[in-house]
């Protein structure tokens, strides 16, 4: 059953699953998930989406998420949003292995990081799934909380454009319902911690760098003699400190490829992911996402936005200037009136 390469920890899970004696299974993902769906990550090195921002001179990367920059400065997280969208993306491989393993009755429950919403997609039943950084599915006023249309959520998305509340005279800025920095996880994370991570008898964390609290701590808080197995490019959080630990250092599609294979489930895995592939694409037709031109690239909109960032600054800067000039005009008329 086991290929030269797989860890000897490997085969254990494999045959423990097969006697059913492995069945809460506690999975953790993040957005590695997602890069073969054609989402890019955010930490990986060339491709990761962070590598990408310095022309909108961002104070850090991960500004670009963080509620306190969104609220005055949303241009760049809409100049991404298109390529972070999941409007026209499908399910990978590694997303209908979740709902496989619910199918076996073996999937006790999956914590993302991820707002695409690639999970239920896949057909993992929404009791199954925690999004602690929130989804896309929904969006409102930032200002007075109205919700705001899908529609013409979708229209400002694709022209990478800010979203701006049209409830009479309101015109604040629109913000789709994930979880930003600076704001609060879902307190269904809590009931995960408490309730769930304790009964769960095998963790399986793929597609994350593990580099955000507090769901980084999740691996660490297992029970020493649950097994953890990791499928990710790279070797992250505490992974490999403990013996019991299986590292698959590589794809998730292939990851999971591997174990489903070593379980006799590849056919089934395959049809699995062609069926919710199948259905996405449908879906992506009739809400109008999988439009025809390619539409701009991912560096075209970010350099779109940081050109409108600085005319917007050209604009305060001259703006300042004016108002300076105005003033001092104005300052100078009263002190000659007054002298
Ligand atoms: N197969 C396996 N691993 C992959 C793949 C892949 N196809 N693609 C990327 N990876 C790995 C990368 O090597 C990296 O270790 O997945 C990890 C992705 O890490 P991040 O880009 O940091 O994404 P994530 O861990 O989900 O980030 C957490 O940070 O910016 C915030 O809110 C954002 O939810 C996100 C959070």
């Amino acid at each position: 059953m086991s290929t030269p390469s797989t860890p000897p920890n490997l085969d254990k899970i494999i045959s423990s699953l097969k006697a059913g004696t492995t069945k809460k299974i506690l999975i953790l993902t993040g957005a590695g998930l997602s890069t073969t769906s054609g989402l890019p990550d955010f930490r990986s090195p060339k491709s990761g989406l962070y590598a990408k921002l310095s022309p909108l001179q961002l104070p850090y990367p991960e500004a670009l998420f963080h509620i306190s920059y969104f609220k005055h400065t949303p241009e760049p997280f809409y100049a991404v949003a298109r390529a972070r969208h999941p409007g026209n993306a499908v399910p990978s491989l590694a997303h209908a292995f979740l709902s496989l393993l619910e199918r076996k009755g073996v999937l006790r429950f999956v914590v993302t990081q991820n707002v695409d919403g690639l999970e239920g997609d896949a057909g993992v039943s929404k009791d199954k799934v925690l999004n602690v950084h929130g989804t896309w599915g929904t969006q409102r006023c930032l200002k007075c909380r109205a919700p705001y249309p899908d529609v013409k959520m979708k229209e400002a998305i694709l022209a990478g454009e800010v979203p701006i509340c049209d409830q009479d005279g309101c015109g604040g800025t629109v913000k789709p319902d994930i979880v930003m920095f600076g704001e609060s996880l879902p307190e269904e994370f809590e009931d995960v911690e408490r309730n769930i991570l304790p009964e769960a008898d095998l963790l399986l964390v793929m597609g994350t760098s593990l580099k955000v609290a507090p769901v980084s701590e999740l691996p660490r808080k297992v029970g020493a003699s649950v097994p953890r197995v990791l499928i990710n490019n790279e070797r992250v959080g505490d992974f490999g400190a403990r013996d019991i630990d299986v590292l698959l250092l590589g794809g998730c599609d292939d990851g999971v490829r591997e174990i489903a294979r070593g379980l006799g489930w590849e056919e089934e895995l395959e049809a699995l992911h062609r069926e919710a592939v199948e259905r996405k694409e449908i879906i992506a037709r009739e809400e109008g996402w999988n439009d025809k031109e390619e539409g701009p690239s991912l560096d075209e909109c970010i350099a779109k936005a940081a050109e409108k960032m600085k005319m917007r600054m050209g604009v305060s800067e001259g703006h300042r200037r004016m108002l300076e000039g105005h003033l001092g005009e104005k300052l100078r008329g009263i002190l000659k009136r007054d002298t």
